[in-house]
């Protein structure tokens, strides 16, 4: 039996599981995939600047997210379509987050129906956050069903996703010929009324006509009294329109380097958002995070909390619900020994100057 001691060696093992065409799906980002490797990239060219002899006693990783303590700043980030990798799909990864106190966000187009998920976690003691991810439905009716469903079955907050007006150019996904296999749906939007194809050689196929805007979010604000987090945000001026918008939280995105391809890697943008958004509102950031030092640099710079999204999927696919929990466990071990080795009791210690700013007083 190989160990697996790192959210890459489940990559690895993942990677023997799945088959070409789902991997193409989770693994592939959009066009050259600059941005998928450029997330990775940018969180390991941000270098600690440790402080020794420290005092350690009293450490721990608890924060605050959304006026509640959680046990650690991990949270999976939404990922669609989750029994290609597992019989148990969204079943299994929200029961592995609820057992590591991590916060949990589920897929619209999750194939567990959103119900069922809730079910499952919602009374668990311990677990952490349980979110839904939005793609906001063109029809108002099928969307208001959706958000009573969601709020009605336990849902905390919202986590509208701003990046996707339209699909990204998958061409990794495409040459390999990924389609859905049979019995694998977004079970949640069974019903939903069909789009209207657009006019021939219209922009995006009228799709993009059809995309969220600013004046959606408002209306979703008056639709639903769960707090409404705006995820794929890259810049300072949208980050100002989001709190303008009402929004009780942002995730500084760039969904994974799937839409959007050469798009800034969001360690490069979260600094800026984090200095717009100034301490208002949590700011979360996901894209290329595989570390514990990933998650204490995101916190330097400023993130409430971080969001893993392929590791979760590597992990379901190598080991069920089991290997998941285990992937949360071996960040958050490996964030424990960032902290005390970067000279940091709790994650309030981190700041800049772990990452070359001046020191704190
Ligand atoms: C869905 O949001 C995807 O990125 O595949």
């Amino acid at each position: 039996v190989t160990l697996r001691l790192s959210a890459d060696d489940y990559g690895v093992a993942a990677a023997e599981r799945l088959d070409a065409a789902a991997r193409a799906y989770v693994d592939g980002g959009a066009a050259d995939e600059a941005t998928l490797r450029a997330n990775r990239a940018a969180w390991q060219r941000l270098v600690l600047w440790p402080r020794v002899l420290r005092p350690l006693a009293d450490g721990h990783t608890r924060t605050a997210l959304l006026g509640r303590e959680i046990e650690h700043p991990i949270l999976l980030a939404p990922v669609a379509y989750q029994r290609l990798a597992h019989p148990d799909g969204e079943a299994a990864t929200a029961l592995a987050a609820a057992a590591q106190g991590a916060g949990f966000v589920l897929s619209t187009q999750s194939s567990v129906a959103l119900e069922t998920v809730a079910r499952l976690v919602r009374d668990e003691p311990g677990r952490g956050p349980l979110w839904f991810q939005l793609y906001l439905p063109h029809d108002r009716g099928f969307a208001r069903e959706l958000l009573a469903r969601v709020s009605a079955a336990g849902f905390e907050a919202l986590m509208l996703t701003v990046d996707a007006p339209v699909s990204g150019v998958r061409d990794r996904e495409r040459r390999a010929g990924f389609v859905l296999p049979p019995g694998v749906s977004a079970v949640n939007l069974a019903g939903q009324p069909r789009r209207g194809p657009g006019p021939a050689g219209a922009f995006c196929q009228g799709l993009a006509a059809q995309a969220p805007t600013w004046a959606d979010v408002e209306w979703l604000r008056a639709e639903t009294a769960l707090p409404l987090l705006l995820k794929g945000i890259l810049r300072a001026d949208d980050a100002r329109l989001a709190l303008a918008a009402g929004a009780s939280g942002i995730v500084v995105s760039n969904h994974g380097g799937r839409t959007l391809d050469t798009a800034i890697a969001t360690a490069e943008a979260l600094p800026r958002v984090t200095a717009a958004v100034a301490g208002r509102v949590p700011v979360l950031v996901d894209g290329g995070i595989r570390r514990g030092t990933d998650v204490l640099k995101a916190i330097a710079l400023g993130a409430s909390a971080v969001l893993v999204g392929r590791p979760q999927v590597h992990a379901l696919a190598a080991a069920g619900a089991q290997g998941v929990a285990h992937v949360i466990r071996l960040l958050r071990d490996e964030l424990e020994m960032a902290m005390a080795l970067g000279g940091c009791a709790t994650l309030s210690d981190a700041g800049r100057w772990l990452l070359g700013g001046d020191a704190p007083g």
